[in-house]
């Protein structure tokens, strides 16, 4: 049976990532849901090309965020993960705190409560005590905390390339293999 993954879209910057996420999950099989906030109507606006109508048609299931009655609220749907791709600091506090007033922070909560994958990548520079107090507090609860860090050492030699090599582990931490970050083979 095809993997079911849960993708989250918030108004911090790094639209991309969770674009390209969509395109690698697909290319694996993946039946992708997704659901963003109000704020990454702005951002993918301002970042990426693509419609909100293109984007709805390239996953399986979008859901409106005040749809709180959405299937992806309940436990008693079964997915394999969720992933908060990019997540702002003000989804990170909300979700810190237990607040679950929109579909997104609800679908993360129940992964938090079910103990199931949830990988949050922040995006905020520089961080103050809060940020790195929340992100402590959901790290305790069971979500991986995975900030995009570009690494240097393949020679990236575009901006996809380097968006795709930090993906490469995500889809790795959700069980899917792929090809876009090879296992460090040391020095050779
Ligand atoms: C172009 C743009 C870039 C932004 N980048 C960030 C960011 O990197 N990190 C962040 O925490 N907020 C960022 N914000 C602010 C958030 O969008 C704002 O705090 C919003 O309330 C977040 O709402 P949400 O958590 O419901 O998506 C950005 C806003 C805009 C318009």
């Amino acid at each position: 049976m095809a993997k079911k993954i849960l993708i989250g879209i918030t108004g911090a910057s790094g639209f991309i990532y969770a674009l390209r996420c969509i395109t690698h999950l697909k290319a694996a099989n993946v039946e992708v849901h997704v659901v963003m906030t109000k704020a990454a109507q702005i951002t993918r606006s301002q970042e990426v090309k693509l419609s909100l109508t293109e984007l709805k048609k390239s996953v399986d299931y979008f859901y409106p965020i005040e749809d709180i009655g959405a299937s992806i609220a309940s436990g008693s749907f079964q997915h394999d993960g969720m992933v908060i791709l990019p997540c702002s600091m003000n989804t990170l506090a909300e979700m810190a705190c237990g607040i679950t007033n929109n579909l997104l922070t609800r679908a993360a909560d129940v992964c938090l409560k079910e103990r199931r994958t949830l990988i949050i990548m922040p995006r905020e520079t520089p961080l103050h005590a809060i940020h790195l107090k929340n992100m402590t507090t959901l790290s305790e609860l069971g979500a991986i905390i995975y900030p995009p860090m570009p690494a240097f050492y393949q020679h990236p030699q575009s901006l996809e390339e380097m968006v795709d090599h930090t993906l490469g582990r995500i889809l790795t931490l959700l069980g899917i293999s792929q090809g876009l970050t090879p296992p460090w083979q040391g020095w050779r």
